[in-house]
């Protein structure tokens, strides 16, 4: 059975994002509306460069400089952030809306150890104090399924496998309790076993913190199967 969802956390309307690279900026994006319901999992598709990736960076403000914004409107919670400034933005990814960004496999610092940097994002969001964070880090590597959260925290990411890193960017995205959860082809560079598990795990996430998650993905066969809702962009943005 699958349930309604009724209250839109996030609305996009009639977004443009536009390069202004040129002289004269132009849109690359243009007329993306949809809605992402508290709690659901909504799956954005749609073919390579039609602009998925860059509608996520503008939902968290993390268009590159060059792009920018040139119509529409986004709704957090029905305010319009794209109204806010820097500090404000900072906050919403910080608590609200969290990007797994695409390519993320090698978003872990190869010096530090697991333990230092999920301490460090953990932290970003209120001090912990030393011992209830251990005991913290520790649910949240078994909420990503490690039996064995020693062993993980200890590790330099070299240590771990491309589906173990996806696990642990997940824990450190989880470990800020986010609303949303932006994932940008999370499973493009696992294999089949391991795809299905983020996948999984995306799942339970999705129940176990009432989370809605956006997942941007080509996987059609495991879109369908985990999906509340499936929404397709057609080259040039507009949701079809
Ligand atoms: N920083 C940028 N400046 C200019 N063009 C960009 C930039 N990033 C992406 N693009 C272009 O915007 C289009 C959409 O890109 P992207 O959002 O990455 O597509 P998708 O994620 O759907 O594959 C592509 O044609 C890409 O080349
Ligand atoms: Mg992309």
């Amino acid at each position: 059975m699958r349930t309604t969802f009724i209250n839109p956390i996030l609305s996009v309307e009639q977004l443009e994002i536009s390069s202004h690279v040129m002289e004269k900026p132009s849109p690359i994006v243009k007329d993306v509306t949809f809605q992402l319901y508290s709690g659901e999992m909504l799956a954005l598709t749609g073919p390579s460069g039609c602009g998925k990736s860059l509608t996520a960076q503008a939902v968290v403000g993390l268009l590159e400089r060059e792009c920018k914004v040139t119509y529409g409107n986004i709704y957090y919670k029905s305010e319009n952030i794209l109204d806010y400034d820097v500090k404000s933005w900072q906050m919403l990814r910080r608590s609200d809306i969290a990007l797994l960004i695409q390519h993320s496999l090698n978003g872990l610092n190869p010096i530090r150890t697991v333990k230092k940097q999920m301490v460090e994002t953990m932290n970003q969001n209120k001090k912990w104090p030393r011992k209830e964070g251990n005991i913290y880090l520790h649910s949240i590597l078994h909420q990503v399924g490690f039996s064995d959260p020693d062993d993980i925290l200890s590790a330099y990411p070299f240590e771990l496998s491309g589906g173990m890193r996806q696990r642990v960017l997940l824990a450190m995205m989880i470990s800020l309790k986010p609303k949303i959860l932006i994932a940008d082809e999370p499973t493009t560079a696992l294999d089949v076993i391991n795809r299905e598990k983020v996948l999984t795990l995306l799942k339970e996430l999705q129940y176990k913190f009432e989370m809605a998650i956006l997942l941007i993905s080509h996987d059609y066969e495991n879109i369908n199967k985990y999906a509340d809702r499936v929404i397709k962009m057609d080259q040039g943005g507009s949701i079809i």
